[in-house]
């Protein structure tokens, strides 16, 4: 539509500099040291709302960081749509391998450097320029509630409750979410999965205190090596996962399905080479695509114990952990697979270590339908601002707050992702193209059009 075309044209300078404005804010949802500064962005977030045009917006404090609340009802006979995304970062660390300081951003071959540059600040703010459009140019084709979040990078803890206590508020009739990856500006696509999660904490403790590990060593087991012996018997030589019931619940795809996975744009060879791997890894009878989307997996996220200080230090430790994440795909429950994996952890170990399982946040696997009115009015307006109808694909990541929508507001979602494989997201020198960023605000507003147009 050339009105909003226009607009977007004449306030495009200002959109990047507000978005640089906000990714200043080191809105760090893991660490405490940084609850100020989100709680400031929570507040910037709200201000933009208000300045986008919302009619009401508001910052509601949580047991844990704010949630931002916005509304611009224009007809209560037109239908809603309910925006979500985040406003949290994931914390920026190892900061000596970012080129750049991660909330001084720095636009660089039409790059945007910043950490939440991609996820999720430069990508929901699409979705507030994309509303101040509407609004300022009159031609706001349905009403819009948007709603985002500060706790999404720690498992949106308070959300859940959130929903629960504002179902009148949040009344919708589709939850519109950019937070996810398309394969490519040239192979546009949507997400239409995500994967669950089950995020575990073990901890494995043999002797009483350090000791020497001259004195000691080869006579005492060596937590260290104990867990990563329980690590590595966790997948068995096909790279299937030795967990008892894992796979009981796991939803088998049709061949039909998985040709139609396999159809996406893909070259391995590429990804090697962009990974600077070799070789790729992966469940055994399974293709790349399929490993990431329709598998679930078992990965350790992190494992320490012992000297890792400067230099040598001769310790046999007292304690080692990790941190263990798995992916789920739908049937898939997160609390049943977090007890298989403690109940097995627990029952593998040997009698010369004891350890400690504890579950953090999980959520669930969502599938979003492909043949649904607001799939077809996304597709559709990618269309018509990419020239190229999408490809639908499985995505990897998980957004635990997806299901919940469904479970307790009854909505379904559309991911109308517009990140890249190669953004950097939770890694140093994360990045979002402008050209993503301009694309996508350009984008939404044809959602909403198709959508309530498709709807009416
Ligand atoms: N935006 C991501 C999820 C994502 C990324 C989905 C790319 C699809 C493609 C989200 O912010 C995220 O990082 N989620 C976490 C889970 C959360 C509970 C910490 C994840 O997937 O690890
Ligand atoms: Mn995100
Ligand atoms: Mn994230």
């Amino acid at each position: 539509m050339q009105v909003w075309a226009d607009f977007q044209t004449q306030h495009k300078d200002r959109f990047l500099s507000e978005l640089v404005d906000l990714l200043c804010i080191p809105s760090v949802s893991a660490d405490s040291k940084y609850k100020g500064d989100v709680a400031n962005c929570a507040n910037a977030v709200k201000e933009h709302l208000l300045k986008a045009g919302c009619d009401k917006a508001e910052v509601c404090t949580t047991a844990g960081h704010p949630i931002v609340y916005g509304e611009k009802i224009i007809d209560p006979k037109l239908p809603t749509v309910l925006v979500y995304g985040h406003y949290d970062v994931q914390p920026a660390d190892p900061l000596n391998l970012w080129d750049s300081p991660p909330f001084e951003p720095v636009i660089k071959d039409g790059k945007i450097f910043a950490r939440g540059a991609c996820d999720d600040k430069g990508q929901m703010f699409m979705h507030i320029k994309a509303l101040e459009t509407m609004v300022k140019t009159n031609n706001q084709p349905c009403n819009i509630k948007i709603m985002i979040e500060g706790e999404e990078e720690v498992g949106s803890t308070n959300l859940g409750l959130f929903l629960e206590n504002n179902k009148e508020r949040l009344k919708a009739d589709i939850v519109l979410v950019s937070d996810t990856s398309m394969i490519s500006m040239e192979h546009p696509s949507i997400e239409s999965g995500l994967r669950g999660l089950a995020y575990m904490e073990v901890e494995v403790t043999g002797p009483n205190r350090d000791l020497h590990s001259g004195v000691y060593g080869g006579a005492v087991a060596n937590p260290a090596t104990i867990l990563c012996q329980l690590i590595a018997s966790m997948h068995d030589e096909n790279n299937h996962i030795t967990i008892p019931g894992f796979y009981d619940k796991v939803l088998i795809l049709s061949d039909t399905e998985r040709e139609a996975i396999n159809k996406a744009p893909f070259s391995i060879e590429d990804y090697k080479q962009e990974l600077g791997i070799n070789e790729v890894w992966g469940e055994k009878g399974y293709t790349t695509l399929e490993r990431t989307g329709i598998r679930p997996t078992l990965e350790v996220n992190g494992i320490w114990g012992g000297y890792i200080g400067e230099g040598a230090k001769t310790v046999l430790p007292s304690k080692a952990n990790a941190k263990i994440s798995m992916r789920l795909v739908p049937n898939q429950n997160s609390d049943e697979i977090a007890e298989l994996f403690k109940k097995h952890f627990e029952k593998i170990a040997p009698a010369n270590v004891q350890v400690k399982v504890t579950a953090h946040h999980g959520g669930e696997a969502v599938v979003t339908p492909t043949d649904s009115i607001a799939y077809k009015a996304a597709a559709q307006a990618i269309k018509t601002t990419f020239g190229k109808d999408p490809i639908p694909t499985r995505g990897g990541g998980s957004i635990p707050i997806i299901a919940l929508f469904e479970k307790t507001l009854g909505l379904k979602t559309v991911l109308l992702g517009f990140g890249l494989d190669n953004d950097n997201i939770h890694s140093p020198n994360e990045k979002y193209d402008v050209f993503n960023f301009y694309k996508g605000i350009e984008t939404i507003p044809y959602f909403h059009k198709y959508f309530a147009d498709a709807v009416k």
